[in-house]
């Protein structure tokens, strides 16, 4: 079973992606060692406390938080409150949570863990903007050797951009660090907006998280409720898209997913075009691959991991 860390800006669907892994550790299916909170959506105050109220959610308060970066390495922060509300999880009721912050800083964390990590043992689920992934590669290229593989969140080729005509968020948030990362010889899987696109929240799956019967599918259901409003206004889409759970599903159950190996590269100069990842999928550039692409998903294979990894939550 894999071992996961998961580095997010909590976002609904980063909570769902985090719920999911929690879920799917009760399921004996991935060892869940830590979560790493990275300035995003909202700045790193709330992202680091929503991860820890989330682990509260799942009754894991004894579970390992880190915050890291509070801002991109280059550029000055853009949030998206638009999409997820002045604290990045509106659309229920947030506690002060019982889940301590670690004291160590994440990329301090990512770097001990990954060079004390048997080589290749690792897999990394950054779903937010990824200075804190880039920033550990940079200051401790050894710490590459513990890395089994990254399966990241963001991009987009396909499908135009969310948050400028042609950039996907995580990766226009942070252009520099995903060059970096992209460019880090790791062996990475990348989940654009041209597979999470076709993995939407419709209300038929909100009410089968609903008849769980659980508090945490009831309150995945609101938060994804209150979320899934913007996409569906803005992008025509048939509900809220589950981004960051593609993430987590595609490291645990690649068969569900489809894709092609292909050299990726990231704009980090034009204003116009910032942070666009321009995806060689028909290799006209000869150059090696060095992303796994992926366009495909069985959704509903792919939502009903989620709802089974949410029975096994309170
Ligand atoms: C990504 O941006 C964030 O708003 C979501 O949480 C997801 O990680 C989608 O572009
Ligand atoms: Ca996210």
């Amino acid at each position: 079973k894999i071992k996961l860390i998961i580095d997010t800006d909590p976002g609904q669907d980063d909570a769902a992606a985090i719920l999911m892994a929690h879920g799917l550790a009760r399921r004996g299916l991935v060892d869940f060692i830590a979560i790493t909170a990275v300035a995003g959506n909202v700045g790193l105050h709330h992202t680091s406390k929503n991860a820890r109220i989330i682990c509260d959610w799942a009754d894991e308060a004894d579970f390992p938080v880190y915050a890291g970066a509070t801002k991109p390495l280059l550029r000055e922060l853009v949030t998206a409150e638009e999409v997820h509300g002045k604290t990045g999880l509106d659309g229920v009721a947030l506690h002060e949570p019982r889940t301590p912050l670690q004291p160590a800083h994440a990329v301090a964390f990512l770097i001990d863990t990954l060079r004390h990590a048997e080589p290749g043992s690792i897999t990394l689920c950054p779903i937010g903007p990824l200075t804190n992934i880039a920033q550990a590669l940079a200051l401790a290229p050894d710490c590459a050797r513990g890395i089994a593989r990254i399966v990241l969140m963001g991009g987009a080729y396909f499908e135009a951009g969310n948050i400028t005509p042609a950039a996907e968020f995580n990766f226009y948030v942070d252009p520099h660090a995903a060059a970096m990362v992209l460019n880090s010889g790791v062996p990475i899987t990348a989940l654009p907006l041209d597979v999470t696109h076709k993995a939407c929240i419709t209300t038929p799956r909100m009410n089968a998280l609903r008849q769980t019967g659980t508090e945490n599918g009831a309150r995945l259901a609101d938060i994804l409720h209150s979320y899934e409003r913007y996409d569906t206004q803005k992008f025509g889409l048939e509900g809220g898209p589950l981004h960051d759970p593609c993430a987590i599903a595609c490291a645990v159950f690649p068969h569900l997913f489809g894709g092609k190996d292909c050299y990726v590269a990231v704009e980090t100069q034009s204003e116009l075009t910032m942070g666009v990842s321009v995806v060689d999928w028909w290799g006209t550039t000869g150059k090696a691959p060095n992303v796994h692409w992926v366009t495909e998903v069985d959704a509903d294979a792919l939502f009903d991991e989620l709802r089974q990894s949410m029975l096994q939550l309170p």
